[in-house]
């Protein structure tokens, strides 16, 4: 080799870089894809979720298992996948709850999995950019989560994204996806437009729109689901409340609210500033003051069970018909 010859050397997937004091994934951000971090905050940030989540669908991991006859058993579940798996909190509980079944969790980033000998045998994981064709192959997976990854899906890559998911579902397997849309709600409709909240939805959701990503995915999942072919199609809207508020009605559902809300006061907080501070301040060039001052009043209106504040959070699941009821 000539001296002055040079070298591409592929980018390490495990690369990393400190944006003040939060650690991100080069990849991920160098090609738009995810912005939030992947340090040990936000791991503990998404366990948390992912508790909290729980507590919101009941306590199940497979959500189509939950009611009626005819519905996939926890018993049939021999493969599943998790798109976006992050620190693969859903996949590795499958893999430990039902010890037939085999969990493949795949991710742009591998930076907030746990150390690989902590795994479960029958977890494993595969890099893989959800913006790509997903090459899974086909009728392949019983049941295929997708959580929270509306952040790192190019909008218009939606529909074909739901569609590849379709067809490495198995005819009669699930499909269960959930999304969070982030316009900050009030139950009693207190909540100032032009307060920290609102202010923070509105900067976070825009530069979302601006960097290419939909916002308001949740809402939209039960039609793509439908348009891809999946039948049986439901889909939820579940209030995630930020903090312990009640709406003074003393009905059980209010008293398990209350719960989820003591439950997620310190996973809002942190989650204000981990969903947005990339964004707001590199992309749309907010400065770190102005940035830190509008998370603060955004967390202050999140922790005040006065203004009973809320999000949407969106579940949706759909089946992929058996092949003498299938449309394609
Ligand atoms: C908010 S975390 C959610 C993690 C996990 N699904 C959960 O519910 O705990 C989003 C994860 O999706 C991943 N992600 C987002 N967009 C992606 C894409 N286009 N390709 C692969 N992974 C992606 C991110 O790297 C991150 O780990």
């Amino acid at each position: 080799m000539d001296d002055d010859e040079t070298v591409e050397v592929a980018p390490d997937y495990h690369d990393t870089f400190y944006h003040h004091d939060r650690l991100y994934h080069v990849v991920s951000v160098n090609s738009n894809t995810n912005l939030e971090p992947v340090d040990e905050a936000e791991i503990a940030r998404l366990e948390n979720c992912h508790q909290i989540f729980y507590m919101m669908v009941g306590g199940h991991l497979a959500l189509p298992n939950v009611d009626r006859a005819g519905r996939v058993r926890a018993s049939s579940l021999r493969r599943v996948l998790d798109c976006g798996t992050g620190p693969a909190n859903w996949a590795i509980d499958v893999a430990n709850a039902y010890p037939w079944c085999e969990a493949l969790g795949t991710d742009i980033s591998a930076n907030m999995l746990p150390p690989d000998w902590n795994w479960p045998d029958r977890f494993r994981f595969e890099l893989c950019n959800l913006n790509e064709t997903l090459q899974f192959g086909h009728d392949v997976f019983d049941l295929v989560n997708s959580r929270g990854v509306a952040g790192g899906i190019n909008a218009s890559r939606w529909p074909q994204y739901v569609r590849d998911i379709y067809r490495a579902v198995r005819p009669g397997g699930w499909c269960q996806m959930v999304e969070t849309h982030f316009t900050a709600q009030s139950f009693n409709g207190t909540l100032p437009n032009d307060g920290g909240l609102s202010r923070w939805s509105t900067a976070y959701m825009d530069s979302m729109s601006r960097s290419g990503k939909e916002p308001r995915a949740g809402s939209q999942l039960a039609q793509w689901l439908t348009q891809a072919g999946f039948e049986n199609v439901q889909s939820q809207a579940v209030r995630w409340p930020m903090c312990g508020w009640s709406d003074g009605s003393g009905r059980e559902d209010d008293a398990i609210r209350y719960d989820i809300g003591l439950s997620s006061e310190e996973n809002i907080s942190s989650m204000l500033s981990a969903l947005a501070f990339y964004p707001l301040t590199v992309l749309e060039g907010m400065d770190l003051a102005e940035f830190q001052l509008l998370a603060e009043q955004a967390r202050q209106e999140a922790s005040n069970p006065a203004f009973q504040p809320y999000f949407w959070m969106y579940v949706a699941i759909g089946q992929k018909p058996r092949p003498s009821r299938r449309r394609h």
